[in-house]
């Protein structure tokens, strides 16, 4: 598969099969965010592969949208994984204190990007969540009080082999040349 169609076939998937993911492609995908860049490469994240039944179903419990009823789904992932922000290294902080960009959240994001990308190409399916409980979940993972949870995604087979064709905004409408024009 080259780089554009395994770009395509990464889709939220809402629908898993019930069927456990092997050690070893959470491994690959776990090596392959490892290998994300970050500013200064402060390398920001730790991945809390959440499989253990009762807990993973608690932790889903977490993502549930109370009043607009969204993640409902996450449970039937066999595998959440929570992705908490660690501090930076000391340039990382530094940047961001002169910039006021706060890296570690984009560090992180371009790392859950990578993870799901490759977690695409081993067949399985992803859905970032951003919404969830995090003091919850953070007791339910023994996080300590004074980190951030950054994002969650869930994983597991697919239940359907279907490509949902993407809604995005036009090229013209998110990319200009030499000036900001419209
Ligand atoms: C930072 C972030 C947070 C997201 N949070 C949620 C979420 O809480 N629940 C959900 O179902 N999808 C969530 N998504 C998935 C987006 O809705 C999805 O990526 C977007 O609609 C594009 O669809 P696609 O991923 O199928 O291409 C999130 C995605 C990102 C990048």
């Amino acid at each position: 598969m080259d780089f554009s169609q395994l770009v395509n076939q990464r889709q939220s998937c809402r629908n898993y099969l019930e069927k456990q993911v092997e050690q070893e492609k959470i491994l690959l995908c776990l090596e392959v965010a490892r290998l994300a860049p970050s500013a200064c490469n402060s390398q920001p994240w730790k991945f809390i592969v959440v499989n253990e039944i009762s807990l993973k179903e608690k932790v889903a419990r977490e993502t549930y949208g109370k009043i607009a009823k969204f993640n409902q789904f996450s449970n039937q992932a066999p595998i959440i994984i929570v992705v908490v922000i660690e501090q930076g290294n000391f340039s990382e902080k530094i940047g961001t204190l002169l910039t006021d960009i706060e890296f570690a959240y984009i560090d992180l994001g371009i790392a859950v990007e990578h993870f799901c990308l490759q977690a695409t190409e081993l067949g399985l399916g992803t859905c970032i969540l951003g919404w969830s409980n995090n003091k919850e979940i953070k007791q339910l993972l023994s996080i300590p009080k004074n980190k951030d949870i950054g994002l969650l995604i869930t994983v597991g087979y697919p239940a359907s082999d279907d490509i949902i064709p993407k809604t995005r905004k036009k090229l013209d409408e998110i990319s200009e040349y030499n000036k900001y024009c419209k």
